[in-house]
This record gives structure tokens, sequence and C-alpha cells, in this order.
């Protein structure tokens, strides 16, 4: 078993509510004595997933099921990367709405999918968050962090 210290969530959003969540994700994970990094997909590619850190993957979903323009291409860089992710570990916090109820949530499933394609393991469920429910993301993101995070060190 490794024992990972570092966490890295990897945001991607249309109006910045991920990144709202993932503040709150970071400081959770800060209060364990972990450290934790906040990262906007934008150009990032398969290469910066490294076996001594976690990742969280905080998306939002938009379109008719889409992953956020700024994370296309890290998406397209890990479809076509011939990189094997086994001992990558991660976790999905996706926000949605229920209203698109066909794709609700769906850019999680879709990294979820990508990730396990390449051999990463997921560490607990999905979280998928939805903003008509009347909570706001960021106010479950911290709880869910900790349990996640119990979870990661479990695995
Ligand atoms: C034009 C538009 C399309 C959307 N499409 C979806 C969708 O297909 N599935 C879903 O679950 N949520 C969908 N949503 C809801 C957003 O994912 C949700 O409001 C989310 O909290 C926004 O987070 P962000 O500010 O980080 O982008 C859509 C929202 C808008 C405005």
């Amino acid at each position: 078993m490794i024992l990972i210290d570092q966490i890295k969530i990897l945001v991607s959003t249309m109006t910045g509510t991920a990144e709202l969540v993932a503040d709150e994700i970071a400081d959770a994970i800060s209060a364990k004595g972990k450290s934790a990094e906040i990262l906007l997909m934008d150009d990032l590619g398969a290469d910066i997933l490294a076996n001594d850190t976690a990742y969280v993957i905080c998306t939002s979903t938009y379109g008719q099921g889409d992953v956020p323009d700024n994370g296309q291409a890290f998406m397209d860089n890990l479809e076509t990367t011939g990189r094997d992710l086994s001992g990558i570990k991660y976790g999905v916090f996706a926000l949605g709405d229920i209203t698109y109820n066909q794709t609700f949530c769906n850019a999680g499933n879709l990294f979820d999918e990508m990730l396990r394609k390449h051999g990463a393991t997921r560490v607990g469920e999905i979280m998928k968050h939805d903003a008509s429910s009347g909570e706001l993301p960021e106010d479950q993101a911290g709880e869910w962090a900790e349990e996640w995070l119990e979870k990661l060190s479990e695995v």
C-alpha cells in the first residue's frame, strides 16, 4: 500500500461553480494534513498523472452531456494517450442538474470511463450534485472530501 499525501483537484467548469467546490475540497484535504493543489484542466494532459498523487476530477456538464470547454483537451489527451494509468487513483465530484435527466452529470461519467479504460482506479462512488436540489455543491464538498480521503487511505 502506498500512502498518498498529495492530492490534485482537476477542474473542468463553464461558469465557475466547480472551482468553488474545488476550494472546499482543498480546504478539507489540507485540514487533514495532506497537500492539496487545484488545477484548471485547460491545457493539462495525461502526463501530469503520477502514482504518488491522487486526483479529484471536479467537473460540471454542459451542452448535451458534454465536458465543459476547458476540459475537452484533457479528455482528448486521455483518450489518445498510450500510457498505462494503472497505479493512478482518483475520485469524481460531478456537478449537474437532474432537469437534464438523460445526461445528468454525464461529464463525470465520461472522465470516469476514460480513466478506467486506461487502467486507473476510482476510489468511492461518483458524487453527483444536482443543481436543482436547492443544496449548494460547495456545501456538500467538504464532507464528501473527508469521506473520500478515508476511502483513499483504505485502498
Ligand atoms: C446550457 C447548459 C447546459 C447544461 N447541460 C447539462 C447536462 O447535460 N447535464 C447536467 O447534468 N447538467 C447540465 N447543466 C447544469 C450544469 O452542469 C450545472 O448548473 C453546474 O452546477 C454548473 O457548474 P459550473 O459553474 O462549474 O460550470 C447545464 C447547464 C447549462 C446552463
